[in-house]
Protein backbone atom coordinates (compact mmCIF):
# COMPACT_ATOMS: atom_id res chain seq x y z
CA UNK A 1 0.00 0.00 0.00
CA UNK A 2 1.30 3.77 -0.91
CA UNK A 3 1.57 6.23 1.47
CA UNK A 4 0.78 9.50 1.57
CA UNK A 5 3.36 12.11 3.63
CA UNK A 6 1.86 15.71 3.59
CA UNK A 7 4.15 18.52 3.69
CA UNK A 8 3.00 21.47 6.01
CA UNK A 9 5.96 23.90 5.83
CA UNK A 10 3.82 26.57 4.26
CA UNK A 11 1.42 26.21 7.07
CA UNK A 12 4.07 27.76 9.06
CA UNK A 13 4.80 30.01 6.47
CA UNK A 14 1.42 31.76 6.24
CA UNK A 15 1.38 31.90 9.97
CA UNK A 16 5.15 33.47 9.67
CA UNK A 17 3.44 36.39 6.95
CA UNK A 18 1.70 37.61 10.24
CA UNK A 19 4.53 37.02 12.95
CA UNK A 20 2.20 35.66 15.27
CA UNK A 21 0.47 32.10 15.65
CA UNK A 22 -2.45 31.51 13.48
CA UNK A 23 -2.58 29.22 11.84
CA UNK A 24 -0.32 26.67 13.99
CA UNK A 25 1.46 24.31 12.36
CA UNK A 26 1.37 21.48 15.49
CA UNK A 27 -2.44 21.82 14.79
CA UNK A 28 -1.92 21.02 11.14
CA UNK A 29 0.41 18.14 11.78
CA UNK A 30 -2.35 16.78 14.28
CA UNK A 31 -5.14 17.48 11.56
CA UNK A 32 -3.93 16.14 8.68
CA UNK A 33 -3.19 12.67 9.83
CA UNK A 34 -6.38 12.75 11.10
CA UNK A 35 -8.05 13.56 7.82
CA UNK A 36 -5.57 10.57 6.16
CA UNK A 37 -2.40 11.28 5.82
CA UNK A 38 0.55 8.54 6.96
CA UNK A 39 2.95 10.84 7.90
CA UNK A 40 3.69 14.65 7.92
CA UNK A 41 6.99 15.90 6.77
CA UNK A 42 8.98 19.64 7.82
CA UNK A 43 11.97 20.88 6.39
CA UNK A 44 13.98 22.73 9.43
CA UNK A 45 15.79 24.77 6.98
CA UNK A 46 19.17 27.05 8.01
CA UNK A 47 17.28 30.40 7.91
CA UNK A 48 14.37 28.49 9.19
CA UNK A 49 11.97 30.44 6.38
CA UNK A 50 8.77 28.32 7.58
CA UNK A 51 9.01 25.62 10.29
CA UNK A 52 11.26 26.57 13.12
CA UNK A 53 12.72 24.34 16.22
CA UNK A 54 9.97 25.23 18.19
CA UNK A 55 7.25 23.68 15.95
CA UNK A 56 9.75 20.63 15.19
CA UNK A 57 9.98 19.84 18.70
CA UNK A 58 6.46 19.87 19.75
CA UNK A 59 5.31 18.12 16.60
CA UNK A 60 7.47 15.30 17.12
CA UNK A 61 7.28 15.25 21.09
CA UNK A 62 3.84 14.71 20.84
CA UNK A 63 4.44 10.93 19.14
CA UNK A 64 0.83 11.50 17.59
CA UNK A 65 2.08 11.72 14.25
CA UNK A 66 4.75 10.31 12.34
CA UNK A 67 7.28 12.83 11.25
CA UNK A 68 9.83 13.44 8.21
CA UNK A 69 11.82 15.49 9.29
CA UNK A 70 13.62 17.38 6.22
CA UNK A 71 17.21 18.59 7.05
CA UNK A 72 20.85 19.89 5.20
CA UNK A 73 23.96 18.61 6.13
CA UNK A 74 24.72 21.61 8.36
CA UNK A 75 26.27 20.40 11.71
CA UNK A 76 24.38 22.35 13.67
CA UNK A 77 20.94 21.51 11.84
CA UNK A 78 22.06 17.72 12.35
CA UNK A 79 22.68 18.43 15.63
CA UNK A 80 19.39 20.15 16.34
CA UNK A 81 17.59 17.25 14.22
CA UNK A 82 19.28 14.53 16.61
CA UNK A 83 18.25 16.39 19.48
CA UNK A 84 14.34 16.70 18.39
CA UNK A 85 14.30 12.83 17.67
CA UNK A 86 12.10 12.41 14.52
CA UNK A 87 10.88 9.18 13.18
CA UNK A 88 12.32 9.67 10.02
CA UNK A 89 15.11 12.00 8.61
CA UNK A 90 15.16 13.02 4.64
CA UNK A 91 18.53 15.09 3.85
CA UNK A 92 17.82 17.14 1.02
CA UNK A 93 20.06 20.04 -0.27
CA UNK A 94 19.61 23.23 0.62
CA UNK A 95 21.01 26.50 -1.05
CA UNK A 96 20.43 29.98 0.38
CA UNK A 97 19.40 31.82 -2.41
CA UNK A 98 16.48 28.64 -3.84
CA UNK A 99 12.48 29.50 -3.54
CA UNK A 100 12.61 25.56 -2.87
CA UNK A 101 14.63 22.52 -2.76
CA UNK A 102 16.30 22.61 -6.42
CA UNK A 103 17.42 19.16 -7.35
CA UNK A 104 19.07 16.14 -5.43
CA UNK A 105 22.09 15.75 -3.57
CA UNK A 106 25.55 15.64 -4.47
CA UNK A 107 26.02 12.51 -3.15
CA UNK A 108 29.93 12.28 -5.03
CA UNK A 109 30.68 15.43 -3.53
CA UNK A 110 29.62 14.46 -0.07
CA UNK A 111 30.00 10.84 -0.04
CA UNK A 112 32.07 10.63 3.52
CA UNK A 113 29.83 13.34 5.23
CA UNK A 114 26.56 11.99 4.21
CA UNK A 115 27.73 8.33 4.97
CA UNK A 116 29.12 9.55 8.76
CA UNK A 117 25.63 11.29 9.23
CA UNK A 118 23.08 8.33 8.44
CA UNK A 119 25.40 6.47 10.71
CA UNK A 120 24.42 9.10 13.58
CA UNK A 121 20.67 9.13 12.52
CA UNK A 122 20.52 4.90 12.61
CA UNK A 123 21.94 4.66 15.47
CA UNK A 124 19.24 6.36 17.13
CA UNK A 125 16.59 4.30 15.47
CA UNK A 126 15.70 6.83 12.94
CA UNK A 127 15.14 6.14 9.66
CA UNK A 128 17.21 7.84 6.82
CA UNK A 129 16.79 9.20 3.31
CA UNK A 130 17.92 10.80 0.30
CA UNK A 131 16.84 13.50 -1.62
CA UNK A 132 18.50 12.37 -5.11
CA UNK A 133 17.78 12.93 -8.99
CA UNK A 134 16.26 9.78 -10.73
CA UNK A 135 19.95 8.63 -11.59
CA UNK A 136 21.41 4.97 -11.22
CA UNK A 137 24.52 6.24 -10.23
CA UNK A 138 22.98 8.06 -6.88
CA UNK A 139 20.69 5.11 -6.44
CA UNK A 140 23.54 2.30 -6.22
CA UNK A 141 25.54 5.44 -4.12
CA UNK A 142 22.26 5.52 -1.90
CA UNK A 143 22.91 1.52 -1.31
CA UNK A 144 26.60 2.25 -0.50
CA UNK A 145 26.08 5.25 1.83
CA UNK A 146 23.94 2.73 3.52
CA UNK A 147 20.49 4.61 3.41
CA UNK A 148 16.78 3.04 4.51
CA UNK A 149 14.79 4.94 1.49
CA UNK A 150 15.49 7.03 -1.28
CA UNK A 151 13.07 9.86 -2.31
CA UNK A 152 13.75 10.95 -6.20
CA UNK A 153 12.77 14.44 -7.23
CA UNK A 154 9.82 14.37 -9.16
CA UNK A 155 9.80 18.79 -10.11
CA UNK A 156 11.46 17.84 -13.86
CA UNK A 157 8.71 15.50 -14.65
CA UNK A 158 6.33 17.38 -12.93
CA UNK A 159 7.57 20.52 -14.57
CA UNK A 160 6.99 18.70 -18.32
CA UNK A 161 3.94 17.03 -17.44
CA UNK A 162 2.32 20.76 -16.12
CA UNK A 163 3.66 22.55 -19.57
CA UNK A 164 2.42 19.83 -21.46
CA UNK A 165 5.31 18.92 -22.84
CA UNK A 166 6.83 14.94 -23.91
CA UNK A 167 7.63 13.36 -20.12
CA UNK A 168 8.89 9.79 -21.50
CA UNK A 169 11.98 9.79 -21.09
CA UNK A 170 11.93 11.61 -17.83
CA UNK A 171 9.44 8.86 -16.45
CA UNK A 172 11.47 6.00 -17.79
CA UNK A 173 14.30 6.99 -15.86
CA UNK A 174 12.30 7.52 -13.09
CA UNK A 175 11.10 3.39 -13.76
CA UNK A 176 14.29 2.29 -13.91
CA UNK A 177 15.61 4.30 -10.78
CA UNK A 178 12.81 3.17 -8.82
CA UNK A 179 13.31 -0.58 -10.01
CA UNK A 180 16.71 -0.44 -9.08
CA UNK A 181 16.45 0.93 -5.80
CA UNK A 182 13.70 -1.55 -5.12
CA UNK A 183 16.02 -4.37 -5.98
CA UNK A 184 18.82 -3.09 -3.60
CA UNK A 185 16.63 -3.01 -1.03
CA UNK A 186 15.94 0.63 -0.76
CA UNK A 187 12.32 2.18 -0.20
CA UNK A 188 11.32 4.38 -3.24
CA UNK A 189 9.74 7.54 -2.34
CA UNK A 190 8.50 10.63 -4.97
CA UNK A 191 7.98 14.17 -3.87
CA UNK A 192 8.44 17.44 -5.21
CA UNK A 193 6.36 19.80 -7.36
CA UNK A 194 3.47 16.80 -7.35
CA UNK A 195 -0.46 17.66 -7.81
CA UNK A 196 -3.33 15.24 -8.81
CA UNK A 197 -2.30 14.48 -12.36
CA UNK A 198 1.47 14.15 -12.01
CA UNK A 199 0.67 11.86 -8.82
CA UNK A 200 -1.72 9.65 -10.96
CA UNK A 201 1.23 9.22 -13.47
CA UNK A 202 3.79 8.13 -11.16
CA UNK A 203 1.62 6.07 -8.88
CA UNK A 204 1.56 3.36 -11.65
CA UNK A 205 5.00 2.87 -10.69
CA UNK A 206 4.71 -0.01 -7.95
CA UNK A 207 7.85 0.30 -6.04
CA UNK A 208 7.57 3.96 -5.58
CA UNK A 209 6.05 3.23 -1.40
CA UNK A 210 5.35 6.95 -0.35
CA UNK A 211 4.50 10.39 -2.09
CA UNK A 212 5.48 13.57 0.33
CA UNK A 213 3.46 16.43 -1.13
CA UNK A 214 3.10 20.07 -0.12
CA UNK A 215 2.66 22.96 -1.82
CA UNK A 216 -0.28 21.77 -4.04
CA UNK A 217 -2.20 20.69 -1.35
CA UNK A 218 -1.88 23.71 0.68
CA UNK A 219 -2.87 26.25 -2.19
CA UNK A 220 -5.58 23.23 -2.86
CA UNK A 221 -7.42 23.40 -0.06
CA UNK A 222 -7.67 27.51 -0.01
CA UNK A 223 -10.55 26.36 -2.67
CA UNK A 224 -11.54 22.74 -1.27
CA UNK A 225 -10.41 22.17 2.56
CA UNK A 226 -7.78 20.10 3.61
CA UNK A 227 -9.37 17.01 4.55
CA UNK A 228 -11.07 16.96 0.86
CA UNK A 229 -7.62 17.09 -1.04
CA UNK A 230 -5.90 14.57 1.23
CA UNK A 231 -9.20 12.11 0.12
CA UNK A 232 -8.06 12.88 -2.98
CA UNK A 233 -4.86 11.95 -2.92
CA UNK A 234 -5.57 8.91 -0.77
CA UNK A 235 -7.99 7.83 -3.70
CA UNK A 236 -5.30 8.22 -6.08
CA UNK A 237 -2.72 6.42 -4.28
CA UNK A 238 -4.68 3.98 -3.14
CA UNK A 239 -4.04 1.50 -5.84
N1 LIG B 1 10.05 16.09 -0.75
C1 LIG B 1 11.14 16.83 -0.47
C2 LIG B 1 12.39 16.10 -0.11
C3 LIG B 1 11.11 18.24 -0.48
O1 LIG B 1 12.22 18.95 -0.20
C4 LIG B 1 9.89 18.88 -0.77
C5 LIG B 1 9.81 20.37 -0.77
O2 LIG B 1 10.12 20.88 0.47
C6 LIG B 1 8.77 18.08 -1.03
C7 LIG B 1 8.88 16.69 -1.04
C8 LIG B 1 7.42 18.67 -1.29
O3 LIG B 1 7.43 19.41 -2.47
P1 LIG B 1 6.16 20.25 -2.86
O4 LIG B 1 5.97 21.28 -1.80
O5 LIG B 1 6.53 20.84 -4.18
O6 LIG B 1 5.00 19.30 -2.94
Amino acid sequence: MKKLGVNIDHIATVRNARGEHHPDPYYAALQVVKMGADSVTIHLREDRRHINDLDAKKICKSKKVLVNLEISMNDQIVKNALKIKPDYICFVPENRKEVTTEGGLNLIKNKKKIKNIIEKFKKNKIRTSLFINPSIRDIRMSKELNADCIEIHTGKISNLIKSKKRYNVELDRIKKCSKLAKKLNLEVHAGHGLDYKTTKILCKIKEIKEFNIGHFIIGESIFFGLSSVIKNFKKIIKN
